[in-house]
Formats: C-alpha cells, structure tokens, sequence
C-alpha cells in the first residue's frame, strides 16, 4: 500500500510573491520520462529512454491526403465545434475493429473519443477517484497513469507483475482487505515491462474480479502491436459491465494527432461524457476527421502489419546484442509486442548509476524506479528498442553492457 506524502503544499512565485497550488498538485510526481528526455535527446546521444514511435512508420503521405480531402470537400464543418463523444463514423470503426479483431460486441455509444488515451486516465479518475480511495496497479506501473491517478489522491497498492500477468493471490488479499475501486492494467506488452498476460491469467483475473466490486481499467495502448498478430481475449470478454478499455491511434497512425478512445459500460459512459465536457468540450473534430478519412482511403491492417514487422525486428535486434554482450546475471524481458524491454540488473546495481555511467558514453536508458510506487526497482531499466537503428541499437547496448559490466564488476569487489 502507498500513499504520497500528504503533508507538504506545493508553492511558487508569481509576480514576486508566493503562492500555494491545490494540495493535489504535491502528490502528483512530475513526468520524470519527460525530465530525463530533455537530456537525453541531444542528437549525439543513442536514446532508448523515450516512448515515441518509430517517425518512419508515420504514413506522412496518406495523412497529407486525408487532410487534403477532408478540408477540400468538408472544411467548414470540420473545422466547426462538434459533439462531446466523437465523430461518429470513427466510433463506428472502432467498434467494428473490435469485432473483428477480437469478437468483442461493443457499440459505439460506448465509445468516447479522447485526446490521446491518457486523457481516458484523467477523466477515469475524475469519475472515479475520490481521496483516500484505493486504487491497485501493477508493480512496476505505467508513469502515465500514476501521474494521472495521482491528482485524485488514492491510497495505491501495487500488484507485483510476473511473467505471465499479476499476481492474483495478492491482487486477492488487496481486494480482500480494502475496497479497491479500481484495478488498472495492460494486459499486452505491458509499459514498462514488455510482458503480456498469458490466457489463462486473463479469465483467473476475470474470475476474480467478478467476485468483486472491483472495476478493471484495460489500457489497450499496444495491443495491436502484437508480434504475432494473433490477438489474446481482452477482459470485457470475462467481465462486460466491469471493464473500462482505453485504446490509442498514437502507436498505428501517429501520436501528434492525439487521438485515443475509451470504452465503457453506459452508465461509466454518462460520467466520462460529462467529466470530458467539463475538461475540453471535445476532441480535435478536425484530426477525428483527418483520421476515419485516413482509415477510409487506407488499408489500415496492412499498415498495422508494417509496424509489427519492423518492431519485431528491432526488438529482436535488440535481444540478440543483449543476449551477445550483457552479464548473464542480468534478466531481461522477451515481448511480444510493444516497444519496450525491461532489464532487472544483479542485486544492488544501481540503474541510477548505470543511467549516468552509459550517459557519458552517449547512451541513455530510463532507471526503473519512476515506475514503482511504493518505492523499490532500484535495479530495472526500460530500454525502448522502436526509435532506433539497427547500427544504433548495436552501438548503444554495446557501450550500455560495457557500462554495466564495469558497475557490476566494482559492486562485487
Ligand atoms: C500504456 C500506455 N497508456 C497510455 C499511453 C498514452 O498514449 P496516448 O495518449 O498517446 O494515446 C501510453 C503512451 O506511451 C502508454 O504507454
């Protein structure tokens, strides 16, 4: 269980004098991705400390075109304010991809569009998070989403992620001992870790939860960056009036266009629907536009499948050196999918030592800890193997293994 100090108020100065922020915004840890990131991304530097997408699997070309018809034959009502839940021809999309993809029967007036998927964990915890309220999520968690849940001031209990999903013994004694509003999760190629939950975790997780109250928050973000292109059911499947999906255009169109969606019971519905009027009135209608026309003129399965060849190539790339050159004392994740690798270094190796160690050699990894809530990680890293070359992925792990075999080296002395 972690609670964030609550003691302190946040403060600045404005115009010379000193002010104090709502209480909330001394809980809410800052985005310390963002922080490392404006270090790291000098261009002599070899980063595999960001999230962003791979930029040549942006179909520029396509979405110029999109853009073109769109303000040629539609442009005034494009660009007026439009309707809270979405354009609804981009909703209809989404619900038939999910039928397609995953034989789920969703409709789209249970589906909302957002400003990226992380605005779907901001107004979640809006409708849903009180202060005090207890909240679980996986260990390590998503920074996205501490960050978001932060601002409504739960009580956190981290669920320990093993290889194949949570651990649902302690998922059980959370719900046991506390009134756990929510579980939030990503069940494929999870953030930070890479790992996926296996099938038969899924429908022990399902069987679990619908003995409770608990809801379960899917955050769908990778989900079609499988590997395998072979889908795993998604926990609506187990539990319809118990699972909130948010999902993302950002990992298969392109993040700047902000676009994600979220999908839920009606009832949630009626809550978001009010809670994103008060937030933004709407989505970008213009870019809601931009995409179901992109869609529309594309085949966008055959788009997704460039993405996952090429990000399964990195991530193999990535593997091999690291299966060439690191310590066998250092653990490392396979995914399936995704972008990212998770590395557990030898007991009582710093990540923070390695991070400032492989910065002088010009590479940048991201330290663990961020991800762990109640402290703890001190020995993880996130490598995100999505946004780099081949030549620089050999490069970089090459002068990260040197890095952590000289810190290992001294630890042990
Ligand atoms: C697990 C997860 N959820 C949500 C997001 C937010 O993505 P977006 O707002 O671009 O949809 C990200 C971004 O990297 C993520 O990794």
């Amino acid at each position: 269980m972690s609670q964030n100090n609550r003691s302190e108020q946040s403060s600045g100065h404005i115009g010379g004098r000193q002010y104090t922020f709502a209480s909330r915004m001394a809980d809410t840890p800052k985005s310390f991705i963002r922080e490392i990131l404006k270090v790291t991304e000098r261009p002599e530097i070899i980063s595999f400390a960001g999230g962003l997408p791979n930029p040549a699997l942006i179909d520029v070309e396509g979405i110029r075109s999109a853009a073109d018809t769109v303000l040629r034959l539609d442009g005034r009502s494009a660009l007026q304010y439009s309707t809270t839940e979405g354009y609804l021809p981009l909703r209809q999309f989404i619900a038939d991809r999910y039928k397609k993809r995953l034989g789920l029967s969703v409709s789209p007036d249970e589906i909302l569009i957002t400003n990226g998927s992380q605005q779907c964990l901001d107004l979640i915890g809006k409708i849903l998070i009180d202060t005090g309220d207890h909240i679980a999520l996986e260990r390590p968690g998503y920074l996205g989403a501490i960050q978001a849940f932060s601002l409504y001031r739960p009580v956190f209990h981290p669920i320990t992620l093993l290889d194949d999903g949570p651990d649902l013994s302690m998922l059980k004694s959370a719900c046991t001992s506390y009134p756990i509003r929510l579980f939030y999760g990503i069940p494929n190629s999870q953030n930070p870790s890479g790992i996926t939950y296996s099938a038969q975790r899924r429908r022990e997780l399902g069987s679990l939860l619908a003995k409770t109250d608990t809801l379960f928050v899917e955050d769908d973000a990778y989900g079609e960056l499988n590997f395998s292109g072979q889908s795993l059911p998604s926990l609506w499947q187990y539990l319809p009036s118990q699972t909130i999906i948010t999902g993302s255009f950002s990992k298969i169109l392109a993040p700047g266009m902000r676009l994600g969606w979220v999908v839920a019971p009606t009832d949630v519905m009626d809550q978001l629907v009010i809670a994103k009027q008060a937030s933004d009135l709407h989505s970008n209608y213009l870019s809601q536009r931009i995409a179901y026309e992109y869609l529309r003129q594309n085949t966008i399965d055959a788009h997704i499948k460039k993405i996952q060849d090429a990000y399964r190539h990195q991530s193999e790339v990535m593997i091999q050196v690291i299966k060439d050159t690191f310590p066998e004392t250092v653990g490392y994740t396979r995914p399936g999918g995704g972008m990212f690798i998770w590395v557990t270094l030898p007991d009582g190796c710093s990540s923070m030592d390695v991070f400032e160690h492989a910065l002088r050699e010009k590479v940048a990894v991201l330290p663990g800890t961020p991800f762990y809530v109640d402290g703890g990680g001190t020995n993880t890293l996130r490598l995100n193997f999505s946004n780099a070359t081949d030549e620089n992925i050999t490069a970089g792990i090459t002068r990260l293994a040197t890095v952590i075999r000289r810190l290992s080296a001294e630890q042990t002395r």
